[in-house]
């Protein structure tokens, strides 16, 4: 008897930690700063791996034969900043810039993007492992919004070469 209520709280804070991670709020549920909900979220991945020419599992770890969406992935941490920083306030701001490590560099890429004047377009610079590269890109079309695809255009390292980038 006494062995058995010893067990009690252990087997309750299981069931409370797994009842939490199964069931999230279900409103909630697939709800991304891509999608508000499962459907539009899925629909939105569906155009990023496109725009970037990738497949699901290059941003989410697969585990035991199954994706998991959830877990976060360095890629996954890029994509957010992508979407913040040169997507949602790039127009608006006029310039968005993205610092991340690479082993001991730390990289750095700069976009300007310029609407006015006789030379618009999206300014690119970026310094990856110590090496300058450099590119301009039109703007989107009249009316069309600025997407992942507006630079990646199908390729995921379309500024450096896949030869030169090591994972
Ligand atoms: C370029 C990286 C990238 C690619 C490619 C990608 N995803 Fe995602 N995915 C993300 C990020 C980032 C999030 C989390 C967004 C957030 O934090 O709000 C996410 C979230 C999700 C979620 C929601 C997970 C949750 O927490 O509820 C699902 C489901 C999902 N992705 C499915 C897919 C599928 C299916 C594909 C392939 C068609 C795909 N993703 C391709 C980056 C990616
Ligand atoms: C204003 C231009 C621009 C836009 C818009 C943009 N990207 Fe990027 N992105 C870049 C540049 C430049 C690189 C570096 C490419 C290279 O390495 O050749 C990059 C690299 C990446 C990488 C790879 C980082 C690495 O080295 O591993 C991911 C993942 C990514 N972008 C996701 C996204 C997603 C998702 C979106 C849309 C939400 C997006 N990007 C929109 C410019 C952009």
């Amino acid at each position: 008897m006494a062995k058995h209520s010893l067990l009690i709280p252990g087997v309750a804070l299981a069931l409370l930690f797994s009842a939490v991670a199964v069931v999230p709020s279900s409103a909630d549920k697939g709800k991304t700063i891509f999608g508000a909900n499962q459907q539009e979220t899925l629909k939105a991945m569906k155009g990023l791996a496109q725009s970037l020419g990738v497949k699901c599992e290059d941003c989410h770890l697969k585990k035991g034969g199954k994706l998991n969406y959830e877990a976060d992935t360095e890629h996954k941490k890029m994509a957010r900043q992508m979407k913040h920083v040169l997507v949602d306030s790039l127009v608006l701001k006029g310039i968005g810039e993205i610092t991340f490590r690479e082993g001991n560099h730390q990289n750095k890429i700069t976009a300007k993007y310029t609407a006015l004047g006789d030379a618009p377009g999206i300014y690119l610079t970026m310094t990856k492992n110590d090496q300058p590269y450099q590119k301009t890109l039109p703007l989107p079309a009249v009316g069309q919004p600025l997407t992942c695809m507006s630079c990646h255009n199908g390729q995921l390292h379309f500024l450096a070469s896949e030869a030169e980038h090591h994972h």
